[in-house]
């Protein structure tokens, strides 16, 4: 990938706590982008074992044009590691090095080290400044814009954490030439997810571009990470707090962290189990009645042909009450997600291609479908 100049900005609109998305290649070497960040002395760089040997000595030497004292810490790599345990690393460091209320902390990583950096600096002196820079595709199109953070509880995903914004995110497009091929088809499917619930004419335009997206053409990554960035930022402008409209944007979630849970942390990757259950999330729509096969069909080939997987795993074997047992242990796994209400599961649908909205459907209706969804 060659550098250019050219910088992509979309700006999400939260009142004061508003802020840019820059996109770009080799931005992380431009130390202009930190010019307008708060007076502090000390920035901390969380990263991970992985990232840090890649990009971490060049993030330093950037920031150290800014701020008198930049810190390094690196987590353990992985989902499994989106614990408490590795929450408290972070402030350890903090503690540690003395870190004042000015601090600003750096997540430079994925959605895993995003989603705690946040965390972190959400309740580090009840709060202090943050800035996201993602190094996955994932990452750069969804988990480091919006100001979810979080850490895993063994009995749910991201069931521990806070919103809170970041300064800013600057999505260095380069980083993304180290990404391993798995990782990179794990970010395609929060892409994937834009289309079917917001705008036909990216969908469609994913449909064209798979090939050059998985080939990590420049251009076709920039647009991809800016439609996804100003589809996310709209949506979170509106209900920054998840109360309606931000839920949609769980499409195959739902069923997704079931298998992350119900496999164990780490086992599928979170893109992974978001596609096989947007998969399923389709066929429950056509099930209800919204949406026609065709419109399933469409959406199951754009995900096979990211490379990520359309069937889902079996969490349980044999046969329970009512169906199988694989599809109650789904179930029981879906009523600790974040939208259920009451004990009651609901779920992000497709009302048509580029509509959803969130809705309860009937258990049976539910263990069908993952009953002829899974392998
Ligand atoms: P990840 O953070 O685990 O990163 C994937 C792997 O790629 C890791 O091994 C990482 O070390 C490595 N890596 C990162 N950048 C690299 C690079 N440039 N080159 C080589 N290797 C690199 O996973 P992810 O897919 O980025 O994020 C998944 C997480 O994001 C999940 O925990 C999910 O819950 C969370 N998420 C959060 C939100 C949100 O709104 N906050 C949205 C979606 C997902
Ligand atoms: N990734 C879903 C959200 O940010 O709301």
């Amino acid at each position: 990938m060659q550098a250019t100049k050219k910088i992509d900005q979309v700006d999400i609109h939260l009142g004061d706590r508003s802020y840019p998305i820059l996109i770009g290649l080799g931005l992380m070497d431009d130390s202009t982008i930190w010019a307008d960040l708060p007076a502090a002395t000390t920035a901390l760089i969380v990263t991970n074992t992985t990232v840090a040997p890649l990009y971490g000595k060049r993030l330093a030497d950037t920031l150290r044009t800014r701020f008198q004292r930049v810190l390094v810490l690196e987590l353990p790599d992985g989902e499994a590691f989106k614990t408490w345990q590795s929450l408290n690393l972070v402030f350890d460091a903090l503690l540690s090095n003395e870190c004042d209320r000015k601090t600003i902390l750096f997540a430079l990583g994925g959605g895993v080290v995003g989603d705690m950096t946040g965390f972190a600096a959400a309740s580090y002196m009840r709060g202090v400044p943050f800035v996201q820079i993602p190094t996955t595709l994932l990452a750069q199109v969804d988990s480091s814009v919006g100001g979810k953070t979080a850490i895993n509880h063994p009995l749910g995903k991201n069931m521990i954490g806070a919103f809170y914004q970041p300064l800013k995110v600057v999505c260095d497009l380069a980083t993304l030439h180290t990404l391993p091929a798995r990782e990179l088809a794990a970010g395609l499917a929060e892409v994937i997810k834009y289309g079917p619930i917001t705008d036909p004419v990216f969908f469609a335009w994913i449909e064209t571009n798979i090939d050059a997206l998985l080939r990590r053409e420049p251009a076709a990554l920039a647009h991809a990470a800016k439609r996804s960035c100003e589809v996310k930022a709209a949506v979170v402008a509106q209900d920054e707090r998840d109360h309606g409209l931000r839920a949609t944007l769980n499409f195959g979630h739902t069923f997704g962290h079931a298998i992350e849970t119900g496999l164990g942390f780490g086992q599928w990757l979170h893109g992974e189990a978001v596609g096989c259950g947007m998969v399923m999330a389709a066929r429950l729509s056509q099930q209800l009645g919204l949406v026609d096969h065709g419109l399933v069909q469409r959406l199951t080939a754009l995900i096979a042909r990211a490379g990520l997987p359309v069937r889902g795993p079996l969490l349980a074997q044999g046969n329970a009450e009512g169906g199988s047992a694989n599809s109650l242990r789904y179930l029981e796994l879906m009523r600790t997600d974040k939208k259920s209400e009451g004990g009651e599961i609901r779920f992000v649908v497709l009302d048509g291609l580029g509509q959803a909205s969130v809705r309860p459907a009937p258990d049976a209706m539910v263990r069908a479908v993952i009953d002829a969804s899974c392998v």
